[in-house]
């Protein structure tokens, strides 16, 4: 479905991003593990047309999407959940998340994808009128989620959603992640919480200021001695 080609992405002065690939295939979910600065947000970003590659090439069902600004990339049916969660804090939760539906135009299609949501959160529906600033970090981060599905995702990426959330609401939002790619969504996961994004990935790879070192199976990775050693602390 997606696939990143050779491809490398620099801020000023520096490459973030050194000749990467690697694919997510339909319905499967990626995770793909990397520690501070290694590149992640920039990878997601990139791949959101949020930052222009140097080199390289992004394709989509084998289209190229790369260089296409953000809001074409949307209407190929990607969603970006972002670091930090990026909500309007001022606005209601109800608007929070009729703003991540603005590329879709039915009525009956919006109204389908709260109903989606409220189903995934049952209570965003008691609180829709609630300040998204006024909401637990977890809450928070259910509402970036919840509005990320909101122009109705092929393809979700999530930029650690578990970062900043209590230990019990990390659980929740992993089992979410199993909700959403059991619905049909495929699922591209970037996570520090390595243990349970390897768990709950079918593939993952591991990146390594701005390379990819290593790619397998949840369960190779979560065996293999370097994984262990550099990011589960065994
Ligand atoms: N806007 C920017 N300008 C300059 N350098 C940047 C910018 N954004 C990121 N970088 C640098 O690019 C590198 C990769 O950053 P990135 O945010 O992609 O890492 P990350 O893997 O997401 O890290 P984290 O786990 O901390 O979120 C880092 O060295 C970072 O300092
Ligand atoms: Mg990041």
């Amino acid at each position: 479905m997606l696939s990143v080609h050779n491809l490398s992405v620099g801020y000023k002065g520096l490459l973030a991003i050194q000749d990467v690939s690697f694919e997510v295939k339909r319905s499967e979910v990626v995770s793909l593990i990397g520690s501070n600065g290694a590149g992640k947000t920039t990878l997601l970003k990139t791949i959101m047309g949020l930052l222009k590659p140097m080199k390289g090439e992004i394709r989509l069902n084998d289209q190229v999407i790369s260089g296409l600004p953000a809001y074409e990339v949307v209407r190929k049916k990607i969603s970006l959940v972002p670091e930090g969660r990026r909500l309007f804090p001022r606005l209601s939760v109800r608007d929070n998340l009729l703003l991540g539906a603005y590329t879709v135009n039915s009525k009956e299609q919006i109204a389908e994808s709260l109903e989606t949501v409220q189903r995934l959160f049952p209570w965003v529906k008691e609180r829709a009128d609630q300040r998204a600033g006024t909401l637990s970090g977890g809450e928070q981060q259910q509402v970036a989620i919840a509005r990320g599905l909101m122009s109705r995702p092929d393809l979700l990426m999530l930029d650690e959603p578990s970062l900043g959330v209590m230990p019990k609401l990390v659980t929740e939002i992993f089992r979410t992640v199993e909700h959403i790619a059991a619905e049909g969504v495929t699922v591209l996961l970037v996570e520090q919480n390595v243990f349970e994004a390897l768990q709950v990935c079918h593939r993952a790879y591991v990146l390594q200021t701005g390379r990819i070192v290593m790619e397998g199976s949840g369960s190779e990775l979560l065996q293999c001695d370097m994984v262990r050693k550099a990011y589960l602390g065994m």
